[in-house]
């Protein structure tokens, strides 16, 4: 089943990128860029994810850009609401100062923050109850894919998270980033072929899952860049592009959304 009518999203994850002063010229940058572009808003959500200290400041100076450009949370924690939780911000608090969308189960935090299953449950339930849209990572090590256990783990990732996602929510809050893990910063991407078929199968699961699963945006991550961006974005399942070192420049960044917007009109 094609997901070729949806409208594709392109999120830059900075990751813990950059100093303040050069997201400051990085965003500027990027406006002026969007200031001279033919990019409608409604042929494609963009987003940026900046550090945690950085969101308000990036939200800020997004809401002068031309188009509408989402501020996106890298994470949340999984306590709810306030309290005495040193270190936290939780889903409400994100909400509180307008933050509304936030990436969940990137492969860093999980291999590298501890992020377990239930751990991912617990952000993902309140970020759905918050009112927030979230973009869940999944993806395979070069080992698993290796073993032929790809497809497997991804599903299991995507399973993982269905006793937490009501109907509605799959079809309103849910986007699904699959970024194999050996495709991220090393430059190696996933060829479109490969990716395409996991995004299909990703969508036949989804659509077992949820009515809605036709219609949940998918997107690629891994080394996606302006080279690359075409083919990916030509693929009838990819919806879309999660990216980390490309968003880091302006210019190419800017191309990887143009590539999305104009590859879906
Ligand atoms: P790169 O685009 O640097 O490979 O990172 C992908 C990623 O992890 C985005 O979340």
């Amino acid at each position: 089943m094609s997901g070729s009518t949806i409208i594709p999203w392109v999120v830059g994850n900075w990751k813990m990128n950059p100093i303040q002063a050069d997201a400051t010229q990085l965003i500027q940058q990027f406006k002026t860029l969007l200031t001279q572009s033919t990019i409608d808003s409604d042929a494609c959500h963009i987003g940026i994810a900046p550090t945690l200290i950085a969101l308000d400041r990036t939200h800020q100076a997004l809401s002068s850009a031309p188009c509408k450009v989402y501020t996106v949370a890298q994470d949340v924690s999984r306590f709810a609401g306030t309290g005495a939780y040193t270190g936290e911000t939780s889903a409400e608090l994100l909400v509180d100062s307008q933050i509304q969308h936030v990436l969940i189960g990137h492969s860093e935090r999980r291999d590298l923050l501890g992020d377990s299953v239930e751990i991912l449950k617990a952000k993902l339930h309140n970020a759905l109850q918050a009112g927030m849209t979230i973009i869940y990572c999944v993806g395979e090590s070069l080992e698993q894919r290796e073993q032929g256990l790809a497809e497997q783990v991804v599903l299991q990732q995507i399973c993982d998270i269905a006793s937490v996602v009501n109907d509605e929510q799959w079809s309103k809050q849910v986007v699904i980033a699959y970024e194999p893990i050996w495709a991220i910063g090393t430059g190696k991407t996933a060829s479109p072929q490969d990716a395409q078929a996991m995004h299909a199968k990703i969508r036949e699961g989804l659509c077992q899952m949820t009515a809605h699963g036709a219609r949940i945006a998918l997107l690629y991550g891994g080394s996606v860049k302006p080279e690359n961006a075409v083919e990916l974005a030509a693929c009838p399942d990819i919806n879309g592009a999660l990216v980390g070192g490309a968003s880091l420049n302006a210019q190419s960044f800017y191309q990887i959304a143009q590539a999305f917007a104009q590859s879906k009109q």
